[in-house]
């Protein structure tokens, strides 16, 4: 799929359209919707196959691929009046809304595809999850990594769902940090400090020979202070919160 347009340019539009045209020989024609001016002007100047549309149907036309990536409040008003063939491929990135409900919304026999890219796109090392199977909607997904289709839509929830873990993990680093400076530690080396401790974590993430749990049990000395925090605080109650809040979540995206 060669031409493929962007409604919605914003922070994941753009982690797209740098995945697919950053240092890339021969990219992609990328068409983009107007709104969000400033920075789909910047992406045109800084990519010469990316174009700014007048309009989003103007994107529409020019697409064999689309991508809708507004915002889910609001998504319905954004999206309703486009006119969409059956030729054209729409790649929903919109959280919580439906097939079905997309459907409804965009009255299109266009095939519907559902996707999870995730900001790692813009490095094209993103596993983007997928539903239902489309090979050029994976094809399009494995350029910026990996897709990975998956054949149920409540199976696509439970991963939405994981998405939505990662800004609670920022917060437990930036409650590390400040409690560390709350004990007169200069904040900037307890950032530096947790930064430093938290990308090792990552870095053996990579690892994918060994399980989490493999992975915890080497950084954990019996009786050691790893496994005293960890029963302390990440204790039956904590972790039970964890999966209710869960729950409610995948309840709420289904
Ligand atoms: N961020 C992520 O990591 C991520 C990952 C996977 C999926 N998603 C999904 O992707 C969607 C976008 O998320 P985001 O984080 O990229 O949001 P965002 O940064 O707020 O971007 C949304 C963009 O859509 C534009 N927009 C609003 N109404 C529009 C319309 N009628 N026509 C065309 N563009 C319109 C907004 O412009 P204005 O600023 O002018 O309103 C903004 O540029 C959401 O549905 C989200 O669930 C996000």
């Amino acid at each position: 799929m060669e031409r493929i347009g962007i409604i919605g340019v914003g922070e994941i539009g753009r982690a797209i359209v740098a995945g697919l045209c950053d240092g890339v020989e021969e990219p992609p024609e990328v068409y983009l919707s107007p709104r969000g001016a400033h920075a789909a002007a910047e992406l045109s100047q800084r990519y010469p196959s990316v174009q700014v549309c007048a309009d989003n149907q103007d994107v529409v036309n020019h697409s064999e691929v689309v991508i809708l990536a507004v915002r889910p409040v609001g998504h319905s008003e954004a999206l309703a009046g486009l006119r969409i063939g059956s030729d054209r491929i729409v790649v929903s990135v919109i959280a919580g809304v439906s097939i079905g409900e997309l459907r409804q919304t965009l009255g299109t026999d266009a095939p519907l595809v559902r996707a999870i890219p995730l900001p790692a796109a813009r490095e094209r090392r993103s596993v983007t999850v997928t539903h239902p199977s489309h090979p050029a909607v994976e094809a399009l997904f494995d350029r910026l990594g990996e897709a990975l289709p998956v054949a149920d839509e409540a199976d696509f929830s439970v991963f939405s769902t994981l998405t939505g873990t990662l800004t609670a993990h920022y917060w437990y680093l930036a409650t590390l940090t400040d409690w560390a400076a709350r004990q007169g530690i200069p904040s900037e080396d307890a950032d530096r400090y947790v930064r430093s401790l938290f990308q090792g974590v990552g870095r053996a993430l990579g690892d994918g020979t060994r399980s989490l749990h493999q992975l915890a049990g080497d950084h954990e000395t019996p009786n050691g202070s790893n496994e005293r925090l960890r029963t302390t605080w990440f204790d039956t109650a904590n972790s039970e919160a964890l999966v209710k809040a869960l729950d409610a979540l995948l309840t709420h995206l289904k």
